[in-house]
């Protein structure tokens, strides 16, 4: 008796299952409130993908296709996948959702064009790396209550004395890139920390002035103004790669067009 009582404490303490890998969380549920939060602030509907990275009993992905998105939820516990497929089924939306037993650690997210975590803080900083890896730049990322170190939330609200944080993982923009305008040549180099850019842009030998900077996801805007010739430019792409495609506009005392632009990368 007293070997079973110790067992079960070590069960309950460690977060153990008898067979198998240790939980890296233990199971507890988002609240209803929050849930509506995180797939708010995530723009969830139809086209979406989501997936939720240690389901439990799989409300999140469940009130995501209630949305109108598809989508599945991974988990450690086998319990909770039997749970959360059951619930699924009894809300009607168990052709558009499953829920597998496995790690999230070393689960296939590509798919996914929103990812969806109620975990821990150490948990989060332990995944960021392979998130950056996985994704794809554009992809949302909301979490109940932890943030991610350093990488700022793109937004955070607080709901029922919760936190929810949002990010969209960003291109990879840094280095230096090389575009053309009315026959001038411009070069940029950006620094990056994140969806955080800091570019420095030169005409020929002019150091130009650029201002409102912003990568999100896989587009960047920013405005430049030359103050030898008096131009403004406003700069708007999308980044492929080495590559991105937008367009410009070009405003001064006379003269106001919007032309294509096409920037490319010369080194990382
Ligand atoms: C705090 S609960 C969140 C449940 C659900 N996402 C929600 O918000 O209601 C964390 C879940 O992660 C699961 N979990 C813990 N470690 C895991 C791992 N390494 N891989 C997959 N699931 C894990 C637990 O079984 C638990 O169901």
């Amino acid at each position: 008796m007293k070997s079973l009582i110790f067992l079960s404490l070590l069960i309950l303490i460690t977060g153990c299952r008898l067979t198998g890998q240790a939980l890296d969380v233990p199971y507890v549920p988002t609240p209803t409130s929050v849930v509506e939060k995180m797939l708010e602030i995530s723009n969830v509907g139809p086209g979406d993908y989501v997936i939720d990275l240690g389901s439990g009993d799989g409300r999140i992905v469940i009130a995501a296709a209630q949305r109108g998105a598809v989508g599945h939820g991974i988990d450690l516990n086998p319990q909770r996948v039997r749970e959360a497929e059951e619930n699924a089924m009894k809300a009607g939306v168990s052709e558009r959702v499953i829920f597998i037993e496995g790690d999230l650690f070393k689960a296939e997210i590509s798919q996914a064009t929103v990812i969806t975590m109620y975990l821990l803080s150490s948990v989060n900083l332990r995944l960021r790396s392979g998130l950056f890896e996985k994704l794809r730049p554009g992809t949302r990322i909301v979490s109940h209550s932890f943030s991610m170190g350093e990488w700022e939330a793109d937004e955070e609200v607080r709901i029922d004395g919760r936190n929810v944080y949002y990010w969209v993982i960003p291109a990879d923009v840094m280095g230096q890139w090389e575009w053309q305008v009315n026959g001038e040549k411009f070069l940029m180099d950006v620094k990056q920390a994140f969806q955080k850019i800091y570019p420095q842009l030169r005409a020929g030998n002019r150091q130009l002035d650029v201002r409102q900077a912003v990568l999100v996801g896989e587009r960047i805007t920013f405005s430049v103004v030359d103050h030898r010739n008096g131009n403004h430019y406003v700069f708007n792409g999308l980044i492929d790669n080495d590559r991105i495609t937008g367009t410009t506009q070009i405003r001064n005392d006379k003269y106001k067009a919007i032309e294509n632009w096409s920037a490319t990368l010369v080194r990382r």
